[in-house]
């Protein structure tokens, strides 16, 4: 038998920028990043903007036009305005609009697409631009809560398909994140507010100190006094991205996702809810439970576990849904087949990754369903006990 093993190796810039007012005339954040490598070529610029962004800043278009007019070596090819928010994932037809648009402006390879606007809109340019010519250069401009502190910087992109999260979708660095704190302030208050959980998500695996700050700062950012949410969602950024450039797996070979702690069932609720709750809504619960079933388990105090659901609630998010009761023909509640399904999506074994303390994961290979039971009904219980605590 003959055959030989090459070892590739990449090297790949994660190029994140923290900026306000990206197209203001004298901003240089954006021109600094784009290179149109040498002199004499230019390169194509095209623009994809959520509908909701470009309500909220109406002058927003033109300033990106002007914007590009006053830096040479660009060949700037309009903004496209389409709609966001999960709909936007749940079939083709903007990824098909976002393809025609690559095509008709013959975007290349040394292009650079520009997507402005929420999570959701976000992953699907990013997947049409990753999938174009096998991938186009990608900037991407979060405008959420949630696509800044969390989404937004990572390497993933997808669409819903077969009544699944993201089942369709690629591993590709953005060429570039810039999050400018300019778009978060014109989020409805829910959504700004909500996304903050991923913050406490990644403070609880990774960073014990920003999670004492976070719970310190709790009244200020459920007031979303701007200089805190801006800071919490840097914070934030910035644990995300170095965990995806320094956690050695950043395309997710492995079992282990510590970034998805409480995904396994948030996936569930919101697929169970037809996303009625929203992505920020079910990982506070799926937070909240597996914070629960790690102090079950004996790995964190009652005390510790108390103040992760404290904060949820300090923040204005949930617990616990009516959703959690929803169960199959055997009486079995359905979010638990999330499990599964999470198991199903990594491919390997199942692993959850549980609290060992505040700021530290631990990954399990097995849940046990009776025990989840009981985490749920604490977490009901808790939540209509601390019910004033929650003003949504
Ligand atoms: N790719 C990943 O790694 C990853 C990780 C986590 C979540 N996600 C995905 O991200 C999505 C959720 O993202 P999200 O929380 O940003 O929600 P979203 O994209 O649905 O946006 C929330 C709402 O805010 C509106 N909006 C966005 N920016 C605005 C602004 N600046 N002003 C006014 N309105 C604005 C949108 O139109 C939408 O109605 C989900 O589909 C989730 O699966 C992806
Ligand atoms: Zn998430």
């Amino acid at each position: 038998m003959n055959g030989t093993d090459y070892t590739i190796s990449l090297e790949i810039q994660h190029r994140i920028r923290f900026t306000r007012g990206a197209f203001d005339h004298g901003n240089r954040t954006l021109a600094t990043l784009l290179s149109n490598e040498g002199e004499n070529k230019v390169a194509k610029v095209l623009v994809y903007l959520e509908q909701a962004v470009a309500i909220a800043f109406p002058q927003l278009t033109e300033q990106i036009e002007n914007y590009f007019s006053g830096i040479p070596g660009f060949d700037f090819r309009g903004v496209r305005v389409d709609v966001g928010a999960e709909e936007c994932k749940r079939n083709e037809k903007v990824l098909r609009r976002v393809w025609d648009g690559i095509e008709e402006e013959k975007v290349d390879r040394h292009s650079y697409v520009l997507v402005i606007g929420g999570g959701a809109f976000l992953d699907v340019v990013g997947f049409g631009a990753a999938t174009a010519h096998r991938g186009v250069r990608l900037v991407r401009f979060p405008t959420t809560t949630l696509s800044q502190d969390d989404s937004g910087v990572g390497v993933k992109n997808g669409i819903n398909a077969f009544g699944k999260k993201n089942w369709i979708g690629s591993f590709a660095v953005p060429y570039a994140v810039v999050n400018d704190f300019a778009f978060l302030h014109t989020q409805p208050e829910n959504i700004r507010r909500e996304g903050l959980v991923e913050a406490v998500k990644v403070a609880l695996v990774r960073d014990a100190a920003f999670f004492s700050w976070l719970e310190d700062n709790a009244q200020f950012l459920y007031e979303l006094k701007p200089a805190v949410l801006e800071e919490a969602v840097e914070r934030s950024a910035i644990q995300h991205a170095e965990h995806i450039a320094e956690g050695g797996d950043p395309f997710e070979t492995g079992s282990s996702r510590p970034l998805d702690f409480g995904h396994w069932s948030a996936h569930k609720l919101e697929q169970i809810t037809d996303f009625a709750l929203s992505h920020a809504e079910a990982v506070s619960m799926g937070v909240a439970l597996d914070t629960v079933y790690s102090w079950k388990t004996g790995r964190i105090s009652e005390q510790d576990a108390h103040r992760v659901l404290d904060i949820l609630l300090k923040l204005g998010l949930p617990l616990y849904d009516e959703a959690f009761e929803r169960r199959d023909e055997n009486g079995k509640r359905e979010v638990l087949a999330g499990l599964e399904e999470f198991r199903e999506h990594l491919g390997g074994e199942l692993t959850v990754l549980l609290l060992r303390d505040l700021g530290k994961g631990e990954d399990v290979h097995q849940l046990d369903e009776c025990l989840l039971d009981v985490c749920i009904e604490h977490n009901a219980a808790y939540q209509s006990a601390n019910d004033s605590v929650v003003v949504k």
